[in-house]
């Protein structure tokens, strides 16, 4: 199969380009679709064959459910119930957002969506190209990340294509996406609401909304047998090929013990203000200044991708401080080290 990359970068210029992606889904395709998080590989969400695809495409475990998104607010009520009245002040906060909410599922949301849960998570993304799509689909699209299941997110086309080529007819091309980090997923089913997933919305951000959340980092890293509570948490997830070796704590002492221990043909990913110590180092890359973390929440993935590419043997990376998006930045990058962890 020939894999189309169609621009939709400006809506107003390249909407015959969302006609056609909306096309594809229409007919049961699966299209790979910008996001502000991370490029999501959709199909209609009612078309139980479509779905099948998107599970054989990425490779994904039949237990791990999709997301469904919407366009318009009104439509979590035709696919949830059991919404409280106090939800309101939740959708008012953080819809259309980063923010994925999960509530017990109506008949009309399948098994194979869920697979077999009795609830859905809902994204309603902020991004205009992603509702313009949903929308002219005229129906509402489940979506992964469109990535192949255990690699880095995919924050550009080329990402996609570099994954999906020759395995799905179409790539919508919205540009790199803005936050590059997935949404955060908060489960509104339970009697107080849990975080499953810190993301694109930090957890300082939902507390001044919602104050009761639940959040230990412990329920998101699942050991053993355990049954997780979002099932793709127990995934080996965000992996580069070559092993990554996160390193946290103070960054000064962080970027020492990086430059005592990384080989020269290793690859360093590290802070903006730290790249003069690794001077010697073949593969260098910045996350951006530690100040501001968006920058290295933008770029995280596609650090890892690039990686994969000149087939580094061994990625060292300095751990962002544990506040704001650095606690989600932190989330991903601990999986993509299957565990291996310096704490200094
Ligand atoms: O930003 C995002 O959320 C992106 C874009 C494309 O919208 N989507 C995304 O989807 O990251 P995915 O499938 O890669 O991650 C969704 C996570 C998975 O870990 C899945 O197990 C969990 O959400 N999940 C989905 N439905 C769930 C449910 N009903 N209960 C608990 N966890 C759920
Ligand atoms: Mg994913």
């Amino acid at each position: 199969m020939k894999t189309e990359i169609l621009n939709v970068k400006d809506l107003n210029v390249n909407y015959k380009n969302i006609v056609k992606g909306a096309e594809y889904l229409r007919k049961g395709e699966v299209v790979a679709i910008p996001t502000e998080t991370v490029y999501g590989l959709a199909a209609d969400a009612f078309n139980e064959n479509a779905i099948k695809k998107i599970f054989e495409v990425k490779g994904r475990p039949q237990d791990n459910p999709l997301l469904v998104h919407i366009y318009k607010l009104e439509q979590v009520y035709d696919i949830c119930k059991d919404i409280s009245k106090e939800t309101k002040k939740i959708f008012d906060a953080f819809w259309p957002g980063s923010v994925t909410l999960i509530f017990n599922k109506k008949d009309c949301i399948s098994d194979t969506v869920t697979a077999g849960m009795k609830t859905v998570g809902v994204r309603f993304p902020e991004s205009k190209i992603a509702r313009a799509i949903i929308k002219e689909s005229r129906t509402l699209l489940v979506a992964p990340s469109a990535n192949l299941s255990g690699k880095p997110s995919t924050t550009s086309a080329e990402h996609c294509y570099n994954d999906l080529n020759g395995k799905i007819p179409c790539i919508l091309d919205g540009g790199p996406c803005s936050i590059g980090l997935e949404s955060t997923i908060i489960d509104m089913s339970t009697s107080a609401p849990v975080l499953l997933r810190p993301g694109a919305i930090s957890l300082d951000d939902i507390r001044n909304v919602i104050p009761n959340l639940i959040y230990k980092k412990d329920l998101l890293s699942v050991k053993g047998n355990e049954v997780p509570k979002a099932p793709g948490m127990k995934y080996r997830h965000y992996a580069p090929d070559a092993p990554v070796t996160l390193v946290e704590g103070d960054y000064t002492k962080t970027s020492q013990w990086i430059k005592e221990n990384a080989k020269e043909d290793n690859a360093v990913i590290c802070f903006q203000e730290f790249l003069n110590d690794f001077k010697s180092c073949q593969h260098i890359y910045s996350l951006g200044s530690f100040k501001t973390l968006n920058t290295a929440a933008q770029k995280i993935f596609d650090l890892l991708r690039k990686c994969d590419k000149l087939n580094v043997n061994h990625i060292y990376i300095q751990a962002p401080n544990d506040r704001g998006l650095g606690n989600s930045i932190i989330n991903r990058l601990e999986k993509a080290s299957a565990g291996d962890i310096i704490h200094i």
